[in-house]
């Protein structure tokens, strides 16, 4: 069967990683997480002092970005996480931290391009499903199969909340979660560079009241109309 390239966008915490990794995991693809892309940066800036508060020194980036190596590589259990200049970043790159001071390193032209540029070589050969907030517009314009997920604030805040929980995080409460997501929406929609819009060609998947179940029918149901076409 021939190889495609599946792209799937959407807002933050709406599942869209699970699901991604899901389905590349059933069809034998590879799978890529191109927000982690933008962490992995977001968090070099944090540990090297790039940032005063919220002001990011992006001279500095600017001259630091040829430095900055981002890998996948697979752990035991067959899933990519991410490296930073050679050391495993998967789960720093999930902090609060990062994710507050993300949606200002993504919206940096010239780390985009950057990132761009890296996302494309890693889906030369296709068979890959890769997951964020232009991969259907700008990364894979071409892909033949591109979805764009969506759900109520609410709920993803729930959602995310759950799984900080889960991980350990007393502190963060609820409404800081919404807060976060609320901005992050906003940030990535009205951005000047590549902001978050649904492509023409994607198919859209509201999934507020589906069970992973639900949507993963609903996902290889898509993938195989359009690979048997
Ligand atoms: O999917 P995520 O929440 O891990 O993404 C982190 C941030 O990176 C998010 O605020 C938007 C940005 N992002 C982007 O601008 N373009 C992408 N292709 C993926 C993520």
């Amino acid at each position: 069967m021939k190889k495609i390239v599946i792209a799937i966008d959407g807002f933050s915490s709406n599942g869209k990683s699970t699901m991604a990794k899901s389905l590349a995991k059933q069809i034998g693809y590879i799978y890529i997480d191109s927000g982690a892309m933008y962490r992995a940066v977001t968090l070099y800036c944090i540990d090297n002092h790039l940032f005063n508060g919220d002001k990011l020194d992006e001279e500095r980036l600017h001259n630091d970005i040829k430095n900055i190596k981002i890998e996948f590589h697979l752990n035991k259990e067959g899933l990519p996480e991410t490296y930073l200049n050679g050391k495993n970043v998967e789960s720093d790159i999930r902090s609060m931290e990062v994710s507050s001071k993300v949606s200002i390193v993504s919206a940096i032209p010239f780390v985009r391009h950057a990132m761009v540029a890296l996302q494309q070589e890693m889906g030369k050969l296709k068979g890959i499903v890769m997951d964020g907030r232009d991969i259907g517009t700008v990364v894979f314009p071409q892909a033949e199969m591109k979805v764009f997920v969506t759900a109520d604030a609410e709920i993803r805040a729930q959602r995310r909340f759950d799984e900080l929980r889960s991980k350990g995080d007393t502190q963060t409460t609820y409404e800081d979660v919404l807060e976060n997501l609320r901005a992050r929406d906003h940030m990535d929609q009205t951005r000047a560079e590549s902001p978050l819009v649904k492509a023409d060609d994607a198919i859209l998947l509201d999934n507020s009241y589906m069970t992973i179940d639900e949507q993963m029918q609903w996902l290889l149901e898509k993938f195989k109309q359009i690979t048997t076409n």
